[in-house]
């Protein structure tokens, strides 16, 4: 027989990992690291950026494009060299809006009308004669050739359009920028993954910045590794640790994974980032409601249907810590028509994204710390990880309980460590990345 306080026991006892777990994880990560580093199989892409950290002393007006998802932005920044910057201009679209009857993401676009649509939008803001070079932030799991060439390797969170997958985007951008006459005007100098571009906007006020990392509708990590190049330099490695798959599933996590567009691939970002956390706790009640613990007259609604809860409900759940839980009783009844829910039924919707957002935080902090024993495994010095994201920036607790459990593992080197939010490091990196190649 099933019974909801064991059916929930059981849940917390699959999600929430232990320290001991999370050191496992830590470690199997970091061998992942070395594995990926070295050319053999790995869940991790380590791909090089061309790029150090930053000094703080980068100067002079570039022009960013932030791309990583449906909404897409162009900003002029100021560098002033002394670690400040100021944002001039900024311009916001969408890449798709139903109203306006336009889609650029989906496969029967190509890529060429979804770059055209790009640089229009860049020329519409740049005055006449003006010439910038251009910091271009894509975040998608792409390799590099140099610091201005790259190649998507795949389309990950929700871009499918057709043409550019195995194709080289500096390529088809350098097209559309000629296409809207602005090859004079514009000068591709960098192209950065947005974790590069948040480490490069911390690394420019704060040099103990060795971690960057998005908490967002994705996840990913990049760091700076010790090893020198030839240069005798340190370069920026995007891990694509999204893609990490050394890890404890549920068979929620698998069902998630199966049903997704990519089964088989970014399990981690599966289990960590804002894209997922709703479906997994959808997936959960669902499956409690089948086995008759909660919701018993619910049949059909948001609980059936794929990704219909999403970041921002599971952030109101958590944000109710009331007694009675009453915004979920009017969640309930505004989203699913369910006016009589009972106390239990709400706490234990509540309990389920909880235990969801816990298991995203610690799975987090587990490749932070498989990070730091790669690049600091006595851990000497002091580390920023600078971590942008919604997730992070609005979950209520995200950002103060994985600093805890990153102290609690750390233990009596827990000072060394800490998080920082960096906001617009897709924007600002990129003009430090631009500045840097120049
Ligand atoms: C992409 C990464 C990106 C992350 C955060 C993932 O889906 O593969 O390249 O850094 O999302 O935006």
């Amino acid at each position: 027989m099933f019974d909801l306080p064991n059916a929930v026991r059981n849940l917390r006892a699959s999600f929430i990992q232990s320290e001991a777990q999370i050191l496992n994880i830590a470690s199997n990560f970091q061998k992942e690291m070395v594995n990926g580093l070295e050319g053999k199989e790995s869940s991790l892409k380590m791909l090089p950026s061309f790029l150090t950290k930053a000094t703080g002393k980068e100067k002079g007006v570039f022009l960013a494009l932030d791309f990583g998802g449906t909404n897409v932005r162009i900003l002029v920044v100021e560098l002033k060299g002394n670690r400040q910057y100021e944002i001039l201009k900024q311009h916001s679209f969408l890449l798709k809006d139903p109203e306006k009857g336009y889609d650029f993401t989906t496969r029967e676009t190509s890529g060429t009308a979804l770059f055209e649509y790009i640089t229009e939008q860049i020329k519409s803001m740049l005055p006449p004669g003006s010439v910038y070079p251009l910091g271009f932030t894509f975040s998608f799991p792409s390799q590099h050739k140099d610091v201005n060439q790259a190649t998507l390797i795949k389309w990950t969170k929700e871009i499918k359009t057709s043409g550019v997958e195995n194709n080289d985007i500096s390529g088809i951008l350098t097209s559309a920028l000629k296409s809207s006459n602005l090859t004079e005007q514009v000068i591709l100098k960098a192209i950065i993954n947005d974790t590069v571009g948040t480490l490069l906007a911390s690394s420019y006020t704060d040099q103990n910045t060795y971690i960057g990392s998005i908490c967002g509708t994705g996840h990913n990590t990049c760091y700076v590794e010790p090893r020198l190049l030839d240069t005798g330099e340190q370069m920026i490695v995007n891990m694509e640790s999204g893609n990490f798959n050394k890890l404890p599933f549920t068979e929620y996590d698998d069902q998630l994974d199966l049903n997704s567009d990519i089964p088989g691939e970014q399990r981690l970002e599966k289990m960590v980032s804002g894209k997922y956390i709703g479906e997994i706790t959808r997936i959960i009640i669902e499956d409690f409601i089948k086995k008759g613990l909660i919701f018993r007259d619910c049949k059909s609604g948001i609980f059936f249907s794929p990704y219909s809860i999403n970041a921002r409900d599971i952030s109101e759940f958590l944000a109710d810590e009331s007694h009675d839980v009453n915004t979920l009783a009017v969640w309930l009844n505004d989203k699913c028509g369910i006016s009589n829910s009972l106390l239990e039924e709400r706490i234990t919707l509540r309990t389920a994204a909880s235990i969801v957002v816990t298991r995203s935080f610690q799975l987090a902090a587990a490749t932070y710390i498989g990070v730091l024993q790669h690049i600091d495994p006595q851990l000497e010095r002091k580390h920023t990880i600078a971590i942008d994201g919604s997730l992070y920036e609005f979950t209520p607790g995200y950002a103060r309980k994985l600093n805890i459990t990153l102290k609690n593992i750390l233990k009596n080197k827990a000072d060394l460590v800490s998080t920082k939010l960096t906001k617009d490091g897709s924007g600002i990196g990129a003009a430090i990345a631009a500045a840097r190649a120049e």
